[in-house]
């Protein structure tokens, strides 16, 4: 059976200073009514035949998933709370285990909390294809045909077929540099990792196992050392603290040679950062996003979002990105929001 897995224990420390340490970005309403981690959940409750979601977070937010799940009224297969991060390759492990307890022959559907996706179709079109590679023991990603030089995300390089639009993986790089990022693109070979995979819970134990032991190690005593507490499962947390921090793009997907890949196209974004939040929302003529008491003169390709504090004005200005929140005010570049940060970084430095 699938089990879909959502992923929400990033902080999403870019959309600064909408999102903050208790509320990250994937609570937020950033579009539409719903937040971004509501419309994964219900993205993986339309799936045919998936079981109820799995959701790893941080201890700290876990009154906030349970609400968010409560208001939509999808019923819950658990929801795993890190008491440290310690990046996504021990927290899918912790929820291959917690799967694998109900389901020996679980599959998984790993699903970041922080994404969204235009076309659903599509997408449950690649997840059908991607689950026959899943019962044959691969390790799958989607892959997105890329449109810039990214460096923040993972590159997958194509090679056998494996069936009908889908392939074994030749190479798979992340986060490569910017030289390397656009030599990827120009080569015309590569594709965006999604940041989604498919495989048998077992199949990605048995990679973790053998690709990075110490992780396996740690996932496995936090699991079995975890307690419940009402809808809640409490990793042990000297078990998982002692965990090295990886991603399973380094850990696991760099270094297997059973991976797979499913090109799909179904209107993918990643909202990492103020410009990509521009780039997917809903524009005027001028090129602008406004939201909120805003108004504006002569300006274009601006994201504006008052508060209900007050209301912005701008004037013959550009690119920007102006964000006002009850205590903070963001004023940006458009082209430099990926430096928000450092903002975060220096706040927190001051303590
Ligand atoms: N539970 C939990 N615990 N979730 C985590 C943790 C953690 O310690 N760290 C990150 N996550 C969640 C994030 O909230 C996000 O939903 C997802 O896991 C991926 O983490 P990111 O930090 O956003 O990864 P990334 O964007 O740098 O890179 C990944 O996604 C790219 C596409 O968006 C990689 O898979 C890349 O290869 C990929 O291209
Ligand atoms: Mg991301």
């Amino acid at each position: 059976m699938l089990h879909p897995v959502i992923l929400s224990g990033g902080s999403g420390t870019r959309l600064w200073p909408l999102s903050r340490q208790n509320q990250p970005k994937q609570f937020l309403s950033l579009i539409g009514d719903h937040s971004l981690f509501q419309e994964t959940v219900l993205r993986a409750n339309a799936l045919p035949d998936a079981q109820p979601p799995i959701t790893v977070c941080a201890d700290d937010h876990r009154f906030m998933v349970g609400e968010q799940l409560q208001a939509i009224g999808v019923r819950s297969g658990g929801i795993l709370l890190e008491p440290v991060a310690r990046s996504t390759a021990p927290a899918i492990a912790a929820a291959a285990l917690h799967a694998l307890a109900g389901d020996p022959d679980a599959l998984l559907l790993v699903m970041p909390a922080d994404h969204l996706i235009e076309d659903e179709a599509a997408f449950r079109e690649a997840v059908s294809a991607a689950r026959r590679l899943g019962d044959e023991h691969w390790l799958v990603a989607f892959g997105i045909r890329p449109d810039y030089a990214e460096t923040g995300y993972g590159y997958i390089l194509r090679g056998a077929a494996l069936g009908e639009d889908s392939y074994r993986i030749e190479r798979f790089v992340e986060k490569p540099d910017l030289a390397t990022a656009q030599r990827y693109l120009d080569e015309g070979t590569y594709a965006w990792n999604s940041g989604m995979f498919l495989f048998r819970a077992r199949s990605y134990l048995d990679e973790l196992a053998q690709r990075a032991p110490a992780i396996h190690a740690a996932a496995r005593a936090a699991f079995d050392a975890a307690h419940a507490d009402l809808d809640f499962l409490r990793l042990d947390a000297d078990a998982f603290a002692a965990s090295p921090s990886d991603s399973i793009d380094y850990a696991v997907m760099e270094k297997t040679d059973r991976a797979a890949v499913v090109p799909v196209s179904c209107g993918w974004s990643d909202i990492g950062s103020w410009s990509s939040l521009w780039s997917v929302a809903q524009r005027d003529a001028d090129g602008n996003r406004h939201e909120g008491d805003v108004i504006s003169v002569d300006t274009r390709d601006s994201l504006v979002r008052a508060s209900d504090r007050r209301m912005i004005a701008t004037l013959g200005v550009e690119d920007l990105v102006i964000v006002d929140t009850a205590d903070a005010t963001l004023v940006a570049r458009k082209d430099r929001v990926q430096d928000v940060k450092i903002i975060v970084d220096q706040l927190k430095a001051a303590g």
